[in-house]
């Protein structure tokens, strides 16, 4: 089956293969086998739906969800960085939905990533094929601090209660240069990663809490939004010398 696509109508969005029909109230929409980006499709009742190949944003709302995915801005702030691009091979545990993988595939990295729950690992790898990236990201079942004796990595992410434990072990896992990027959601844990990071002799270890404020632009005036915190967690960045 090819690709599928979303079909975008107003604020509405379904993902959708070529061959595919969706009935709504709305009326049937029968998917043509060679719709590509761009295309409008009408169901039978005269209503006009746009056909959209799907980016990463895209991905974040209809990856099928198991561990929490990670927020965009907290993406940008770990590919910003470490500089993850073609060619960097990433260590990334846990796994969950995927979305900090993919994303990163998709910048050009090889990711490498674990994940402790079998069944978590089985829809992740699903999601990497509709993220187009299952050749570049392998999903491995299984617990990363288990896993510690391989390969050199540019890149090592964690997303886990126990990233300290991987932390300590950053100085083998790590090319000389290479960036361990953890993110955090209690500032207990935060405080583990970066004492244990200056423990194992990790340089250039910074900890940034993420806030982002969306801006509301209504006929009253233009304001922060006054709706949510705008908090994810805590990001901690550190470098092997
Ligand atoms: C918050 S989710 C990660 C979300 C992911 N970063 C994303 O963007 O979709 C945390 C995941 O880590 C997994 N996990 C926790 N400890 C682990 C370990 N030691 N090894 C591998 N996976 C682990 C959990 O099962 C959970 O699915």
């Amino acid at each position: 089956m090819s690709d599928p696509l979303l079909f975008v109508y107003e604020d509405r969005e379904y993902l959708l293969a070529p061959g595919e029909t969706l009935e709504s109230d709305l009326g049937v929409l029968e998917v043509p086998e060679d719709v590509s980006p761009g295309d409008t499709v009408e169901t039978h009742l005269g209503e006009s739906f746009t056909a959209r190949k799907l980016r990463g944003p895209d991905l974040f709302n209809h990856f099928e969800r198991t561990g929490a995915p990670m927020m965009p801005r907290d993406l940008g702030l770990i590919i910003g960085h470490t500089g993850i691009s073609e060619g960097d091979r990433v260590l990334d545990a846990g796994t969950g939905t995927g979305v900090l993988a993919s994303a990163m595939a998709r910048a050009g990295a090889t990711v490498t990533t674990y994940e402790v729950n079998a069944e978590f690992a089985e829809v992740a790898r699903e999601n990497m094929e509709l993220a187009g990236v299952a050749d570049r990201v392998d999903v491995r079942a299984g617990d990363v601090t288990e896993h510690l004796d391989g390969p050199e990595f540019d890149v090592v992410t964690l997303d886990t209660a126990d990233a300290d434990t991987v932390v300590e072990r950053a100085p083998d896992l790590l090319v000389p240069g290479g960036f361990v990027a953890v993110y955090s959601p209690f500032v207990e844990d935060t405080r583990a990663v970066v004492e244990t990071a200056r423990e194992v002799g990790l340089s250039d270890i910074r900890t940034f809490e993420t806030i982002q404020r969306r801006m509301d632009f209504d006929d009253r005036g233009s304001r922060p939004s006054t709706a949510g915190v705008g908090h994810t967690g805590y990001l901690t960045f550190a470098r092997k010398q």
